[in-house]
């Protein structure tokens, strides 16, 4: 019984594991290409870090991205044109939260089909 019980754990950790394992590739991956894009200075992952010298973050954190944006039809596109051509400073969508007054066009440093990917990610956490 027992014995039993170890075999079908283990047959359950064979089965889930590939999809954990490509999960924490992706997050690898996007993380990498989130770094090498520029956007982690400045933006972190989860809530509650302070930015520079104890001051709000410079942008919004990207769990509260997701928590803000998570299943509002058209989020991935509005977000990605934001992402690509920056935002407005005199209409800031996060404004009070974060000590950055806008977010500056990234499309000099990131393509189209890349800034899509982040946000889909952002969206997914
Ligand atoms: C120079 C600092 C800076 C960089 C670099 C930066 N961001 Fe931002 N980001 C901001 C600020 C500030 C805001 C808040 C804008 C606002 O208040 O409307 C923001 C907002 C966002 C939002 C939410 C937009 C909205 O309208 O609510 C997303 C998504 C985002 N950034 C993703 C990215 C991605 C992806 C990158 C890298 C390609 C990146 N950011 C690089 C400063 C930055």
């Amino acid at each position: 019984m027992f014995k039993n019980r170890i075999l079908v754990s283990l047959l359950a950790c064979s089965l889930f594991s590939p999809l954990a394992m490509a999960d924490a590739k992706k997050d690898t991956e996007m993380l990498k290409l989130a770094t090498t894009s520029g956007c982690m200075t400045c933006h972190s992952i989860e809530a509650g870090k302070p930015g520079p010298d104890g001051m709000k973050p410079i942008g919004p954190p990207w769990s509260d991205v997701s928590k803000q944006y998570k299943g509002k039809p058209g989020a991935s596109e509005f977000l990605t044109r934001v992402v690509l051509e920056g935002s407005n400073p005199y209409s800031s969508h996060w404004k009070g939260k974060v000590s950055g007054l806008s977010m500056p066009p990234n499309a000099v440093a990131i393509t189209e089909g890349n800034a899509r990917q982040l946000v889909n990610w952002i969206l997914a956490m």
